[in-house]
């Protein structure tokens, strides 16, 4: 039986809201039509956004549908950067990490290639922790120029997560919105926007369970943004588009069973990490754990093998029936070394022998029993492939 252990970069479909999803498929009517089928439409559509808010704690109103993570950030970054540059000019500069998620480090480098925007990364150490004292210093001293900060909930990558009640403490005391994708942190450890001081929070459906192509970014009522999209005026004017009922509410059920579960799969996914961790390392005893000692999400697990390449180890991998990544999906298919690990200090070699393997809702003992039955050979393999590249 093929074994998956790539749920970072996209998670199987949920039994139950697949079940849900091919009923709610053939609903007919555009939300914004005021006859029956439209009126059935919307109100599905306005349960899904009920079922998120409850389940994030959030306000109903906060819940702004989207196509997914990548437009979610863009409309956060974008839409954060423009409303406070335009309400004050001085605002330019965008506070960030260079380990963030290419949807948000393109964002904030195309505003400042085309927009005259300034960015500054805050410093990290070799796990990927973040330096709070160097952002604070950076707001001590350029607050009145900042239009935002965006920094992610915990890396889709390595794994770290980040203190995000203290960025926005530290951030309130200048009023200054902050932004988190939080996409790979839902699902795997507690999310939760009222406490957690966000001005905006990027999700997505499909690493949670439902279809892909659907979204959110939660949005605090306090905060404006200026829309990315212009067109119907859809989602409190910062989305035109006619929003899709369907997909919303097999979202919405995607998020209600992955924040139900979170805690009870944490515990099932750290003993399934920690058994993976300890049979590579008895396999290849000078690997790295990526992060490991530090605070990082029980289902996800990041290595890099010296003189090895991560993309054949990937290859023979998949080739015994177990599916892998050697970092993000969005960067697959490209060889080249992954901006996360080389922002965290390694070198480029280093960075190009990387395997991640992340957990999901139906990960079992069994897929860890196949994956360290495969690995030593493919380890060996993809050893001598490190070795013939030099
Ligand atoms: C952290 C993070 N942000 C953004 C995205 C993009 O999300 P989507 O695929 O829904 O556009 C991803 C997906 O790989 C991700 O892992």
């Amino acid at each position: 039986m093929p074994v998956y252990l790539d749920h970072a970069a996209t998670s199987p479909i949920r039994p139950s809201v697949l079940e849900r999803y091919t009923r709610t498929l053939a609903q007919i009517g555009n939300p914004a039509s005021v006859h029956s089928f439209g009126q059935s439409s919307r109100q599905l559509l306005e349960e899904a956004r009920e079922q998120i808010a409850r389940n994030l704690d959030c306000d109903r109103n906060e819940v702004v549908f989207t196509s997914g993570g990548t437009e979610s950030d863009n409309l956060a970054v974008k839409g954060l950067y423009w409303q406070r540059h335009a309400e004050d000019r001085n605002r330019t500069l965008i506070i960030s990490s260079s380990a963030e998620h290419a949807a948000v480090l393109d964002s904030v480098n195309w505003l400042v290639s085309e927009q005259g925007a300034e960015a500054y990364f805050v410093a990290m150490d070799e796990n990927g922790v973040l330096d709070l004292e160097d952002l604070e210093r950076v707001l001590r001293e350029r607050a009145d120029q900042v239009a935002l900060i965006s920094l992610m909930w915990a890396n889709n990558e390595i794994g770290v997560v980040h203190p995000i009640k203290k960025i926005t403490e530290l951030a309130s005391n200048y009023e200054i919105p902050v932004h988190s994708d939080a996409i790979a942190a839902l699902g795997h450890i507690p999310v939760n926007f009222k406490e957690s001081g966000l001005s905006a929070m990027t999700i997505t459906g499909h690493k949670l369970g439902s279809p892909v192509g659907v979204g959110a970014l939660i949005l605090s009522r306090k905060q404006k943004v200026t829309a990315v999209l212009h067109g119907g005026g859809q989602e409190r004017n910062l989305r035109s588009g006619t929003p899709d009922a369907a997909a919303a509410d097999a979202f919405a059920l995607a998020v209600e069973e992955a924040v139900t579960e979170q805690a009870t799969l944490a515990v099932s996914h750290a003993k399934l990490s920690a058994r993976l961790i300890a049979g590579v390392k008895l396999c290849a005893p000078d690997v790295k754990v990526s992060s490991e000692n530090v605070e990082r999400l029980s289902n996800n697990v990041h290595f890099r093998f010296p003189g090895c390449l991560g993309d054949s180890l990937l290859f023979l991998m998949d080739l015994n029936g177990v599916s892998i990544s050697t970092g993000s999906a969005c960067a697959a298919g490209v060889s080249s070394p992954s901006h996360v690990v080389l922002s965290l200090g390694a070198d480029a070699d280093e960075a190009m022998g990387t395997m991640r393997i992340t957990l999901g809702h139906n990960s079992t003992e069994a897929d860890i029993d196949a994956f360290l039955e495969a690995f030593p050979k493919a380890h060996e393999g993809a050893k001598k492939a490190g070795l013939t590249r030099r």
